[in-house]
């Protein structure tokens, strides 16, 4: 079976998503196909910060109504090292602020936003690949049919084939950390009201949240771990030796685990994000290790750019922003590149660190947060650098 649409989308994680829905919002016609079942993506637990911008964006595109209710707005994050914390005041700082609203979520209402539209979404699709992008008229096939459009944004994630099949013509950039993220939800509320970003001998941990009653909570651990060998009375005992202060006035509560994962720490651009009538879009593109909470915010500007490239193709015939698409998103996403390593080099314990090294990474902790000027580029860069074109 043979469809045509305008814009054909690989991949409904959100820049897929957010790519589809600001395309109808223009007028233009997009069908997402996505590997997975509704189900699956729905409840997938991934990244939970969100730039103050990312949540304008889905606001401004009529999806932000239960972020706005159930969205935990923080105004600044804690630092806690040498058994002290820091906080890093956004609003004072830069008068901007996060939101904390779990990234399954933000792919629920967009799914419904889609739905209740008419838009067009396969799920389970199988066997997905895409054919003569460098011809006006490219396809993306699957099992059991072949959809024929203008162009084919590649969102389908850091193993998706849409890179895979330009790879030839990118230039890869790649540095891959030789530590993990061991990551739990609890149903406990969060010990902060804040997320707690922590420097401690025996490794980074981060205190996060998804709701009054669940913690989310991570805690550095080698690469090759085996999830095996951290029973949850384990990750408790290591929470709770990171973040305790000096004063010991502070308590980590504890609750049932539902959930442990652990996530490879990796920094990825490939370069250029567009080849002919395919463009490449989120962690298709790049990727970031976690520390600076940036994965699905640079997802969403990409999505953003993507979208106006082909509004004003759609619209004026003007090829400007396409022809500049990786250009614009590159110069950003390599900003945040920066950003990211340097919160995780900054954070956690590198192995084979010299005593030098440590007492290096300490005083930089300490200039971060002792510094106006510091800790105000801290906050630009956490909040969320301005969106432009
Ligand atoms: P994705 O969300 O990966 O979406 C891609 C979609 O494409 C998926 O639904 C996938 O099923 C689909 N797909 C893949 N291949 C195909 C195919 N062949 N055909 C059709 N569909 C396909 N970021 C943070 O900022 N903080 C975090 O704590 C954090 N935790 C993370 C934990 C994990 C385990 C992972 C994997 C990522 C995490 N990230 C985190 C990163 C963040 O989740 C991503 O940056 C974000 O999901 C990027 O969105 P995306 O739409 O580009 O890609
Ligand atoms: C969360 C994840 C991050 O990578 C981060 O830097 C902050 C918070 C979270 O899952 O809540």
């Amino acid at each position: 079976m043979t469809e045509r649409t305008q814009v054909g989308i690989v991949g409904a994680g959100p820049a897929g998503l957010i790519l589809s829905h600001l395309l109808h919002l223009e007028g233009i016609e997009s069908v997402v196909l996505e590997v997975h079942t509704r189900k699956y993506i729905e409840e997938r637990v991934r990244a939970g910060v969100l730039e103050q911008g990312t949540v304008e964006l889905l606001t401004g595109m009529g999806v932000g109504d239960r972020l706005k209710r159930e969205g935990l707005v923080h105004h600044g994050v804690e630092f806690r090292f040498r058994g002290q914390g820091h906080r890093i005041d956004f609003q004072d700082l830069v008068g901007r602020s996060i939101t904390i609203y779990a990234q399954q979520e933000v792919v629920k209402d967009l799914v419904a936003a889609r739905l209740a539209t008419g838009g067009k979404i396969m799920f389970e699709a199988a066997d997905v690949s895409v054919h003569d992008i460098d011809s006006k008229n490219p396809k993306i096939r699957y099992r059991g049919g072949e959809i024929s459009c203008d162009f084919i944004a590649g969102c389908d994630g850091f193993h998706g084939v849409c890179r895979a099949s330009i790879e030839k013509s990118l230039t890869i950039y790649e540095r891959i950390y030789p530590f993990a993220w061991l990551g739990i939800l609890a149903q406990a509320p969060p010990s902060s009201g804040e997320l707690i970003y922590a420097n401690h001998e025996l490794g980074f941990a981060l205190l996060s949240m998804r709701s009054p009653e669940i913690s989310r909570l991570y805690i550095q651990c080698a690469p090759d771990e085996d999830i095996a060998h951290w029973p949850d009375a384990r990750i408790w005992e290591q929470l709770h030796l990171r973040f305790a202060t000096h004063d010991g006035q502070w308590k980590l509560t504890e609750g049932p685990v539902i959930q442990k994962n652990i996530a490879e720490m990796r920094s990825f651009v490939a370069d250029p994000m567009q080849y002919g009538r395919l463009f490449l879009a989120g962690d298709a593109a790049h990727i970031v290790p976690p520390t600076g909470a940036k994965g699905l915010n640079l997802a969403a500007t990409d999505a953003r750019v993507l979208a106006r490239a082909l509004a004003d193709f759609y619209t004026s015939g003007s090829t400007d922003v396409m022809d500049r698409y990786s250009e614009i998103c590159l110069r950003r996403c390599w900003k945040v590149q920066h950003f990211s390593w340097w919160m995780t080099s900054m954070l956690h314990r590198i192995p084979g660190e010299s005593v030098f090294d440590r007492q290096r990474q300490l005083a930089e902790l300490d200039y971060v947060t002792g510094s106006r000027a510091a800790s105000t580029a801290l906050a630009e860069h956490y909040t969320g650098l301005p969106f432009t074109i």
